[in-house]
C-alpha cells in the first residue's frame, strides 16, 4: 500500500496499491471498496482471478437460507465482470509481464482507478486504465470506464454481463428469475431471495467508442443465472484508444423510494432508469457523484490535521470515506454492519459497534443520519420484545446481532475451532452478551443531549429508554445473602470472559439505564402528561416506575479496591496472571488461541478488548481521575486489543489521562488495522467500528470533545506530531468550528448569538457568544 501518491490538491486523498499479488487480493478488495450506503461493492478486478471474493451487497436485503442458519446479507449479482482477449490472448495479470501497475482509490471523488501497462505472453504491449464509481448521487448506479491503448494493432474480444452465480461462502440466496435483452443492448436479470422474497432487478448496458461511438459485432448469451454479451472483432489500431463504458443499475423491492407493487413493475421501472442513466453518460454521472460526496461528506464535516506524519490526515479521511460508504442513511429500516458493505464477515449484522463506536460521529456531525440509525433500533423493538419474552424477561432485550427489524436474535451459535477439543466453539454472545441493551439506551440519551432533538425523544427516545430499563429491572437477580441485586452469567464487552457474574460494565450501565428511566418517567409525569398517558398505556409506566425505584439502590455496583482497581467482574482479579508480552506484540489478532482454548483463556487475567475502560469513558463522571489512572495501569497491559474497536477507546482514554504519546501510538495502530502493512487484516471486510473509533480518537480524544451530564466540554490536547487540528461539531442545532494547535484553541460559533453558549474549556466554564480563544492547559 502506498499513501504518498497524492500531490498538490490531491495530497492526503489517495490510497494506492503498487503491486498485483493474487494471494493478497482481499486487502485491496475491502480497503478500496466502493459504495453509497444503499449498496457496497467489493473492489475486485474486472477479470477473474483465483482467491478473489466478488461481493455486491444491498443494505437491508436480508435472507435466511435454512432453518439452522442465521439471516444474512446475500451476495448479489456480479455486474463488474468483464473478460478480455487481446490478439487472442486472455488479459490476465498472472501471465505475461506487468510493466507498470497502480490501483488508486481517490477518497475525495470516491473513484477507483487501475492503471496497468501489460505485456502479453506473445510480446504485445497494452496500456489499460480501468475506472469505476458507485454513485453517491443516484444510489442505484455503478459505472465503469475502461480504456485500452495497444502499442500495435490489436483485435479485442470481450465477454461482459451480469453474473448471478454468486453465493455467500457456498450458500445461494436467490431463486433465478427472468433474463432478457431490451433494445438489443440493455441486459436485464431478475432474481428473488429464497426466503425473504425480495426482488432484485439488475441491468447493464455497454458503450464503445474510438473517436466516435460504435456498436461492435456482438452476440447475446444466457446461461444459468447469467446474461452476457460476447463482443468480437474489435480492431484497435496501434496507439489508438478504445473506450468501453458499462453502466449498471441495481434496484430491489425493498427500495422505499419506489412505488412499485410487482416484479414486473420493478423491472420496468429499473429498465427505464437504466436507459436514463446511460443517456447521461459517465462524465455527467461522475460529476454529480463527486458533488454529492463533497456536499454530504467533505464540506459537511471536514477535519484537517497538520502532522509530521503524512498518514494521519489520510487516515481520518479514509475513516470518513468508509463511514459514508457503509451507512444506509436513506432508510431507517436499516443499520450499519460490522464490516460495512465490504465483505461477508459478520453476515451484514449490526452490533453495539453502531451505538458506541460509529454513532458519535453522526451524532456530532450529521444528526439526521444518527437519528435514522436510532430509529432502526426503535423500529426493531418487536424483535427485542420477543427476545425478552423468550428468555423470561420483560421490556426490550435487544439482540446482540441484529438484521431484520423483527428478527430478534441472529447471532450464530457455533464459531471457530477449539484447538483442545477439536469441536466448534459455542458463541455465547447471542445468549448472554446483554450490555447491547444499555448501549442502545446510552446512545439515544447521548444523541438527545448533543442535538437537543426533542421530537426524537417524544416519538422514540423516552420509550426506548424506559423499555430498555424494564428489561434490566426484570433481569436483575436477588442475592439474599448480600441483600442486593446481581446480574449473573453474562459476557461483558471483554468476550474472553464468559459466564461471569457482575461484569462492571454491564451492572453500571444497567443501573444508569434504570436511573435515567426514573428521571424521564418523572419528567413525563410532570411536564408531558399526554405523552405520559400514551406511554403508560404501552409500557405500564406506573408499575415499571415502582419497580425501578425499588431496585435502583439495590443494584450491585462493583467498587474499586483500595488501590483503585475496579473488578471487571466477580472473579477476574483472582485469576492467574501470565506474561502476555508475546500476545501484546502479536502481528495477527487472536494469537493467544494458538496456545490456549477459550476455556483456558477464561481463567487468565487477559482481556480481548476494553471493558472496564470503556465504562470509564462512557460514564466518566462516576470515576475520579485517580481511579481512572489506576484502572488504566491495571487493565491496559492485560488488554490484547484482539477486537479492532478496542484501540480507539484506549486512545481516547490515554488522551484524557494526558499520555499523548501513548494516545497517538494507539491512534496509529487503530488507523493501521485496515490501512496498515498487514495484508490479511481486511479479508472479511473493513472494520466499521474501528473506523468510527478513529474519528472518536481524533475529535473526542485529541480534540477533547465530550458531553457529560448534558454539558459540552472542549479541551483539545494534541499529540506531539501534530501542529494543528481543525474540526467542526454540531451542538444543539448549531455548528461549532474548533481550531487547535499545541498552544492555543479557538472555538467559533458559526452563527454568533447574543444568547451565550456555555462550554467547559480546560476546567473553566466559558460563556461564548461568537468566538473564544484559550491557551492550551493540561487539566
Ligand atoms: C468484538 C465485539 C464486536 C464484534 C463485531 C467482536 O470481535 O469482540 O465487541 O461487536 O466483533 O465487530
Amino acid at each position: 500500500m502506498n499513501y504518498t501518491t497524492g500531490t498538490g490538491e490531491l495530497q492526503h486523498w489517495l490510497v494506492a496499491e503498487d503491486g498485483f499479488r493474487t494471494n493478497w487480493l482481499g486487502k485491496g478488495e475491502a480497503v478500496f471498496s466502493l459504495g453509497n450506503g444503499y449498496m457496497g461493492l467489493r473492489s475486485v478486478t474486472e477479470e477473474h482471478y483465483a482467491n478473489e471474493q466478488r461481493n455486491l451487497f444491498v443494505a437491508g436485503t436480508f435472507n435466511k437460507f435454512a432453518d439452522n442458519e442465521v439471516t444474512e446479507l446475500p451476495n448479489a449479482s456480479d455486474v463488474l465482470w468483464m473478460e478480455f482477449t487481446l490478439n487472442g490472448v486472455r488479459f490476465d495479470l498472472t501471465q505475461g509481464e506487468i510493466l507498470a501497475y497502480r490501483r488508486t482509490l481517490n477518497l475525495k471523488q470516491a473513484e477507483l482507478v487501475r492503471d496497468v501497462t501489460w505485456q502479453s505472453p506473445n510480446g504485445d504491449l497494452y496500456d489499460l486504465i480501468f475506472r469505476r464509481f458507485v454513485s453517491m448521487d443516484n444510489l442505484h448506479v455503478i459505472a465503469q470506464r475502461v480504456t485500452i491503448t495497444p502499442k500495435q494493432e490489436s483485435v479485442l474480444t470481450m465477454t461482459s454481463g451480469i453474473n448471478g452465480q454468486m453465493t455467500n461462502s457456498g450458500v445461494q440466496h436467490f431463486l433465478e428469475g427472468d433474463k432478457r435483452l431490451y433494445d438489443g443492448r440493455f441486459m436485464q436479470q431478475l432474481q428473488t431471495t429464497t426466503e425473504s422474497g425480495i426482488d432484485f432487478a439488475f441491468h447493464s448496458v455497454h458503450r464503445f467508442s474510438q473517436h466516435e461511438p460504435f456498436e461492435p459485432k456482438s452476440i447475446i448469451k444466457m446461461d444459468r443465472r447469467q446474461i452476457f454479451f460476447d463482443y468480437s472483432d474489435v480492431v484497435i489500431p496501434a496507439n489508438e484508444t478504445l473506450t468501453i463504458e458499462k453502466y449498471s443499475t441495481v434496484f430491489t423491492s425493498r427500495d422505499r423510494d419506489l412505488s412499485v407493487d410487482t416484479t414486473e413493475e420493478l423491472a420496468n421501472f429499473a429498465l427505464n432508469a437504466t436507459r436514463d442513466v446511460e443517456a447521461q453518460g459517465y462524465d455527467r454521472l461522475f460529476n454529480d457523484h463527486v458533488n454529492a460526496w463533497d456536499e454530504l461528506v467533505w464540506s459537511h464535516a471536514p477535519i484537517t490535521i497538520e502532522s509530521e506524519e503524512m498518514f494521519d490526515q489520510l487516515a481520518i479521511r479514509f475513516a470518513q470515506y468508509h463511514l459514508a460508504v457503509m451507512t444506509p442513511k436513506h432508510d431507517h429500516r436499516m443499520n450499519v454492519a460490522a464490516k460495512g458493505l465490504s465483505g461477508e464477515g459478520y453476515k451484514g449484522h449490526t452490533f453495539w459497534d453502531t451505538e458506541i463506536f460509529i454513532l458519535p460521529y453522526y451524532t456530532y456531525t450529521n444528526p439526521k443520519i444518527a437519528r435514522s440509525l436510532l430509529e432502526y433500533r426503535y423500529l426493531s423493538l418487536p424483535g427485542a420484545h420477543r427476545k425478552a419474552k423468550e428468555n423470561g424477561y420483560e421490556g426490550a432485550m435487544f439482540p446482540w446481532e441484529s438484521a431484520w427489524l423483527d428478527d430478534g436474535e441472529v447471532t450464530p451459535v457455533w464459531g471457530a475451532a477449539d484447538i483442545v477439543t477439536g469441536e466448534a466453539t459455542k458463541i455465547w454472545s447471542g445468549f448472554i452478551e446483554q450490555h447491547i441493551t444499555s448501549d442502545i439506551a446510552f446512545a439515544a440519551w447521548q444523541y438527545y443531549h448533543v442535538t437537543g432533538d426533542q421530537d426524537f425523544m417524544d416519538n422514540y427516545g423516552y420509550e426506548l429508554l424506559i423499555d430498555t430499563a424494564k428489561f434490566w429491572a426484570s433481569r436483575l437477580e436477588w442475592n439474599e445473602a448480600e441483600g442486593r441485586y446481581d446480574i449473573n452469567q453474562v459476557v461483558g464487552p471483554d468476550e474472553y470472559k464468559e459466564h461471569v457474574d457482575n461484569n462492571a460494565f454491564t451492572n453500571y450501565t444497567a443501573h444508569w439505564n434504570i436511573q435515567t428511566a426514573i428521571q424521564y418517567v418523572e419528567l413525563l409525569r410532570q411536564e408531558k402528561p399526554e405523552l405520559f398517558e400514551q406511554l403508560n398505556e404501552k409500557l405500564d409506566l406506573e408499575t415499571a416506575d415502582e419497580r425501578f425505584r425499588h431496585v435502583l439502590d439495590l443494584i450491585y455496583l462493583p467498587q474499586a479496591r483500595e488501590d483503585g482497581v475496579l473488578p471487571q467482574d466477580d472473579t477476574y482479579l483472582q485469576k492467574e496472571i501470565i506474561d502476555l508480552t508475546k500476545y501484546k506484540n502479536q502481528e495477527n489478532v487472536g494469537s493467544m488461541f494458538y496456545d490456549y482454548n477459550l476455556e483456558q483463556v477464561n481463567e487468565i487475567q487477559v482481556s480481548k478488548q476494553a471493558d472496564v475502560m470503556i465504562l470509564m469513558y462512557l460514564l466518566e463522571d462516576l470515576f475520579s481521575a485517580d481511579v481512572k489512572r489506576a484502572n488504566w495501569e491495571y487493565y491496559e497491559p492485560k488488554t490484547l486489543h484482539d477486537s479492532s474497536l478496542s484501540l480507539s477507546t484506549h486512545s481516547v482514554l490515554a488522551s484524557d489521562l494526558g499520555d499523548q504519546k501513548l494516545a497517538y501510538d494507539l491512534f496509529r495502530r487503530a488507523s493501521e488495522i485496515d490501512l496498515g502493512p498487514n495484508m490479511k487484516t481486511s479479508d472479511a471486510g473493513i472494520h466499521a467500528a474501528s473506523l468510527g473509533g478513529i474519528w472518536q480518537a481524533v475529535v473526542n480524544g485529541f480534540g477533547g470533545v465530550r458531553m457529560t451530564g448534558g454539558n459540552l466540554r472542549i479541551s483539545p490536547m494534541l499529540p506531539q506530531a501534530w501542529n494543528a487540528l481543525t474540526y467542526s461539531i454540531d451542538w444543539k442545532g448549531e455548528t461549532l468550528d474548533v481550531q487547535a494547535s499545541q498552544d492555543q484553541v479557538t472555538i467559533t460559533r458559526r452563527t454568533p448569538s447574543t444568547e451565550p453558549l456555555v462550554i467547559e474549556v480546560y476546567g473553566e466554564t466559558r460563556e461564548i457568544t461568537d468566538t473564544f480563544t484559550s491557551e492550551v492547559l493540561s487539566v
